[in-house]
């Protein structure tokens, strides 16, 4: 089930979003336990990891007891290339807080043996205990995480092939559509749908087609992110136009 929460705009709705993950973290801590979190790069949680990077400086928030997955990385780009995802979350939110660098796993993209590194990925997920929230973008062709349509539950870490309208979406930051690479390592579908919570976050219009599909249409691997219906404890957290094409508000 997906309930939907529209905040007046993106600055509110990171705040809220950061404020529920700070109390997941705060509760394993008091607990003795490790929050697991998997987390997403793109431009959309930007000011998320700003607002988490805000609470560790001002109001004492800890990472000491947090572990983290990310969902995917550019095949071929290693963690020193500007563009791949460790270096991402490196700047903004790694650098940044307490987390220990041992406990933060991003999927390597210069495996030679991909699938032993997929399956190692997916390995080290359970081991930890799963993922307690993943944090999801949505890209305009359904994806989450990479998984360009078709791509349904069965689907688990891999190598995909990136989507001729992600790559053109992703062109401006590597200053050219022909250096974006075509491949990246994903978490699967299924993955995603084994996580205890997820919370995808969308803000502008360009998003509002594909957030509408993915709320009202029927689950099908053309829409990935649709299978989200499927998850038991999913939230959609937009902007007003983000929601702007869903019926039901
Ligand atoms: C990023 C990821 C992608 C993005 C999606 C939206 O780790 O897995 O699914 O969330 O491509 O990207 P932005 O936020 O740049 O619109």
């Amino acid at each position: 089930m997906i309930r939907l929460h529209v905040h007046p705009d993106k600055a509110t709705a990171v705040r809220a979003v950061a404020a529920d993950i700070a109390g997941l973290i705060r509760a394993r801590a008091a607990a003795g336990k490790r929050a697991v979190l998997g987390l997403a790069t793109g431009s959309t949680p930007i000011p998320l990891y700003a607002e988490l990077v805000r609470l560790h400086r001002e109001e004492g928030l800890s990472f000491r007891n947090v572990t983290t997955f990310n969902l995917d990385e550019y095949s071929g780009l290693g963690p020193d290339h500007d563009q791949s995802y460790r270096w991402f979350m490196q700047r903004q939110l790694f650098d940044h807080v307490d987390v220990t660098p041992a406990e933060t796993h991003v999927p390597d993209g210069l495996a030679k043996d991909v699938a032993a590194a997929a399956a190692a990925y997916e390995a080290a997920i359970r081991a930890a205990g799963g993922i307690d929230l993943q944090v999801l973008g949505i890209g305009r062709t359904g994806h989450i995480g990479f998984n360009e349509p078709p791509a349904g539950p069965a689907t688990r870490t891999r190598q995909v092939h990136l989507d001729e309208l992600t790559r053109r979406d992703n062109a401006a930051f590597f200053g050219d559509v022909a250096k974006v690479p075509r491949h990246a390592v994903t978490m699967g579908v299924g993955t995603i749908l084994d996580c205890r919570r997820v919370v995808l976050l969308a803000w502008g219009e360009g998003k509002a087609d594909i957030v509408r599909r993915s709320v009202e249409d029927a689950p099908s691997d053309d829409c990935p992110a649709s299978w989200l219906q499927r998850h038991a404890a999913c939230d959609f957290v937009l902007d007003p136009a983000a929601a702007a094409r869903l019926a039901r508000r």
